[in-house]
């Protein structure tokens, strides 16, 4: 028997994003083929859906090391400075939320990206010189929830773009039968189909509720995960049936209660029911638009019919 961890340590292991998985194997063995570091890499889509994971994959396809880092903690070009230097030839660095690295450090990047150097300026005043860096050859991974925030020259650096997607409830069955089986866990396939259901499409909540679920079975049952015991354990979890929490059902119900189905700006929403205008614009919202429960429209946020019905309310009459 072989040793499994809970996170996939390689493409074959790694369940849906199917596109992204054909496409980075071929650039992969591609780069591996010719003896060459990987091209920077742009993952970015909503939270939740392997970006990290991903990047460790393609450390370990590439049999390199991953430096870990994340935008907001680069503050001063030698904090980057710092990371690069330290790099080993081929390394991957990845660089989560990348769409919040200062713009003064995102144009150290670009020639650190192009051309594998660094200028850095020492000194101050009339002393102060600039020095040329050469920098081991290196594969940036970045990962981002707004392809749309970062700026056009830090985006036009990355040969590949990579965007992930909502998984379908078939793949998410197979990863929590997947994890389930890492943990040790008996489940029953209905039992994974129910919380594949509700997981809004996304492995990280998936296999958050199988931890509750096997917690709930541990202490209610016999351990074993079955249909009838899931159902109930997420009832308690105040999951609905399509996954929604209780943020999810505040802000439909604001919109809906406060300003009769909207339109209404994001900032309003997020005042309104007290949660940060980003969460909701990057966690929250990007399932409720893929779900067709809110739309976009230039003069604010709407709820849709789906959403009067979802929580048996009547649908009101347009005038
Ligand atoms: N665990 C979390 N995400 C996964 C994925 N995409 N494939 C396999 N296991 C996972």
């Amino acid at each position: 028997s072989f040793e499994q961890s809970l996170r996939p340590q390689n493409l074959k292991q790694y369940i849906g994003q199917d596109k992204v998985k054909e496409n980075l194997e071929i650039f992969i063995q591609a780069a591996k083929l010719r003896q060459e570091t990987l091209d920077h890499v742009l993952l970015y889509g909503p939270p939740g859906l392997g970006k990290t994971t991903l990047a460790a994959i393609i450390a370990n396809e590439m049999g390199v090391n991953i430096r870990t880092t994340a935008g907001p903690a680069i503050e001063r070009p030698g904090d980057l400075a710092a990371i690069l230097t330290a790099l080993e030839p081929g390394d991957v660095l990845f660089i989560d939320e990348i769409h919040r690295l200062p713009r003064t450090i995102e144009e150290v990047l670009y020639p650190a990206m192009e051309d594998f150097c660094l200028d850095i300026v020492i000194g101050k005043g009339p002393s102060a010189r600039s020095v040329r860096l050469d920098l081991p050859p290196f594969t940036l991974v970045g990962a981002t929830t707004r392809a749309g925030s970062l700026s056009a020259p830090l985006r036009d650096r990355f040969g590949v773009l990579s965007r992930l997607e909502y998984y379908n409830e078939t793949q998410l069955t197979d990863i929590v039968i997947r994890t389930a089986e890492v943990l040790a866990t008996e489940i029953d396939e209905l039992a994974a189909v129910e919380i594949a259901r509700r997981s809004r499409g996304t492995p990280r909540i998936a296999n958050r509720l199988l931890r509750r679920v096997r917690d709930f079975a541990q202490v209610r049952g016999n351990g074993v995960v079955d249909e009838q015991l899931a159902k109930e354990a997420l009832e308690l979890l105040q999951v609905d049936r399509l996954g929604l929490d209780h943020i999810d059902h505040k802000l439909l119900r604001g919109i809906i209660e406060k300003f009769r189905g909207g339109p209404v700006g994001l900032e309003t929403i997020a005042a309104t029911i007290g949660e940060e205008s980003h969460t909701i614009e990057d966690v929250y919202e990007p399932y409720l638009l893929q779900i067709g429960f809110l739309q976009r429209t230039p003069r604010g946020r709407i709820v849709t019919d789906l959403v009067y019905r979802h929580f048996q309310m009547e649908v009101p009459k347009t005038e």
